[in-house]
């Protein structure tokens, strides 16, 4: 039980509005457990045949006034508990993606999208669950059973306490049915999602399906699924079926008891018809209570449970994250880089990627760096954002060394376009000003030109505002570049990364878009990697990269005139071209 301490500072900033839900369920049950009372009495007065017409009246009105106060109270209970527990649900939401977005890279590594989304989805709803309906049903039971059994306790004892025997039975029998009901349901959700994964793929995929011509293939599949989740449907029906027949059958040996007892009582003449009427006011209203202790135990056992395996992720460190080391007087980036000596492994595998990387870009210089698939080259950059840490030797920017950076000063001016660009289902513009939000207009065209967007965004329907990916249009590769790199420029970096990012474009559109870049990044640091030379050539000081070392260095022309691997990859390069433009 004690997981759920984690969620008290949380139950904290909403005390006012716990503590006003506590006292109006207070005041709803004393008004609902006061009726029976009055319902008592005025049949006494009906039997007795002696009565006043104008009392029994003013009765029938108490009671209709009591009714409506407790219904207004517990609507009023629910407002201020379920309502409370619906915003602590929101910041609970709010703080797990903020733990989650701090994390570093190893951890999402550790830790798949599915699992994250697992999280979202069943253990911060498990924990509202505790905070809301647990809460407020406990407080209903607890002032409900009090007023309750005082009532009855002064009416009489003993068919007090035999009209009580079967209640802990009723709450047990929930529990148990709760707990069944509650493994059915989850397996019909599971089912379900599998179904509509299923669905999806077949329909996203079904030009593939129709090119093998798998659809009966397809089809029996879907049926088989689709029949598992009818059954597992149907097991939920047959325990949610078992549990109210079960419920009547408590209730009704309750009733059985009390008449068999009371009734004696009433034929002695040692308690009157009201009373007995009474008791069986009390019983109906003390079932659904004592009901839910039962259904409360299970809120509470997953609310801990749940509220455990959030805690280990709203507690989790980053692994990189500004510390001791930081130096908060940094306050802007130049955009001079320097490694030094850097040997680096990932933490998840045991080959080493980068070995012995040493180099040195000025302020204002272009570094190109070239190298086959897989020889540590978007390493090299993951290292620079700080998305992994280093093992040892050093990364300066302007002299300092990377750790003492403020984190978020480092990647508020180093931008990088990565070799995938990843676009949101967004407007054109609002991916363009992703990094930017408050750029205008003209600054977005300005860019967009550079990246020569301009024209192809005009051919669009709904220009700028066209909506891109699930709901909107689906862009060529190139142009998904180019959106990229315009986001890229947008936010005025200092240091600016192209990973490949021109891998999709023609040669034309690259030099373009290329030659703008320098007039554009002539005060500041770019690192272009390419497999492509002419992507590079350009480039002031070039890396060719083999295996994690650094192969060879210079600038294009020193570097062809060494007549090394690079000269070599050129010529095989051009020689692909001039056979391409043939
Ligand atoms: N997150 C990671 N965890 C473990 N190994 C990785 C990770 N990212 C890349 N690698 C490995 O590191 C090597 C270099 O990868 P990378 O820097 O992406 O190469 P490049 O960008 O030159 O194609 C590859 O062998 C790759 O499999
Ligand atoms: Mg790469």
């Amino acid at each position: 039980m004690k997981e759920l301490y984690r969620l008290i500072p949380y139950l904290k900033r909403y005390k006012k509005k716990l503590i006003l839900g506590l006292i109006v369920v207070t005041i709803a049950n004393l008004c609902a457990t006061y009726v029976p009372r009055l319902v008592g009495t005025t049949i006494d007065m009906i039997v007795d045949g002696n009565y006043d017409m104008n009392k029994i009246l003013l009765n029938i009105l108490y009671i209709l006034l009591l009714t409506a106060f407790s219904g207004y109270f517990m609507f009023l209970t629910r407002r201020m508990i379920i309502v409370a527990s619906r915003e602590i649900e929101y910041d609970l939401r709010k703080d797990l993606l903020n733990s989650i977005q701090s994390q570093s890279m190893n951890f999402f590594h550790k830790n798949p999208t599915g699992n994250l989304m697992a999280h979202a989805t069943n253990d911060i709803p498990a924990a509202r669950e505790f905070l809301g309906p647990a809460i407020m049903y406990s407080a209903n039971t607890v002032t409900t059973f009090t007023f309750a059994l005082y009532f009855m306790l002064t009416l009489n004892p003993e068919i007090t306490m035999i009209g009580l025997i079967p209640l802990p039975f009723i709450a047990y029998a929930t529990y148990l049915v709760g707990k069944k009901i509650h493994i059915a349901f989850k397996d019909v959700q599971s089912k379900f999602a599998e179904l509509t994964t299923q669905a999806q793929e077949s329909i996203s995929g079904v030009r593939v399906i129709r090119a093998y011509t798998r659809e009966f293939y397809e089809y029996t599949r879907f049926a088989a699924m689709s029949k598992e989740y009818l059954f597992k449907n149907l097991r939920l029906a047959r325990i949610e079926a078992i549990f109210m027949p079960l419920l009547m059958v408590l209730v009704g040996l309750s009733h059985i008891a009390v008449l068999a007892y009371g009734g004696n009582l009433v034929i002695d003449g040692r308690a009157s018809l009201g009373d007995l009427t009474q008791f069986f006011i009390y019983l109906e209203l003390l079932v659904w209570p004592v009901a839910a202790i039962g259904w409360v135990t299970n809120l509470i056992q997953r609310g801990a449970a749940s509220s455990a395996r959030l805690g280990k992720l709203l507690e989790e460190i980053p692994e990189i994250a500004d510390n001791s080391e930081t130096d908060n007087s940094i306050n802007k980036i130049e955009g001079e880089v320097e490694f030094d000596s850097i040997n680096y492994k990932y933490p998840s595998t045991e080959n080493i990627v980068l070995d012995d990387i040493s180099f040195r870009i000025s302020k204002g210089n272009t570094l190109g760096i070239v190298g086959s698939v897989g020889t540590g080259k978007s390493t090299i950059i993951n290292l620079l954002l700080r998305l992994f840490e280093t093992n040892s030797g050093a990364i300066k920017i302007d002299g300092h060394n990377l750790k003492s950076i403020p984190i978020d000063l480092l990647r508020k001016h180093i931008s990088v376009v990565p070799q995938e660009p990843f676009l949101f289902s967004e407007t054109i513009k609002g991916n363009i000003s992703f990094g930017n939000p408050a750029a205008t207009m003209e600054e977005i065209i300005a860019v967009a030109e550079k990246c020569k967007l301009h024209e192809e965004v005009l051919t669009f329907q709904n220009g700028y505002d066209t909506m891109l990916g699930e709901r909107g249009i689906t862009l060529s590769g190139g142009q998904k570049q180019r959106v990229s790199i315009a986001r890229a420029m947008i936010t005025n970096p200092s240091i600016l990364i192209l990973d490949d990012s021109l891998s999709a474009v023609d040669s034309a559109t690259e030099s373009f878009v290329l030659g703008n870049l320098k007039e554009f990044m002539k005060d500041r640091t770019t690192i272009i990697i390419s497999h492509r030379i002419s992507t590079v050539m350009n480039a002031d000081n070039i890396i060719l990269l083999d295996k994690g070392k650094i192969a060879e260095s210079g600038n294009h022309e020193q570097l062809v005139t060494l007549n090394g691997k690079y000269a070599n990859i050129f010529r095989l390069q051009q020689l692909a071209k001039e056979i391409e433009e043939l």
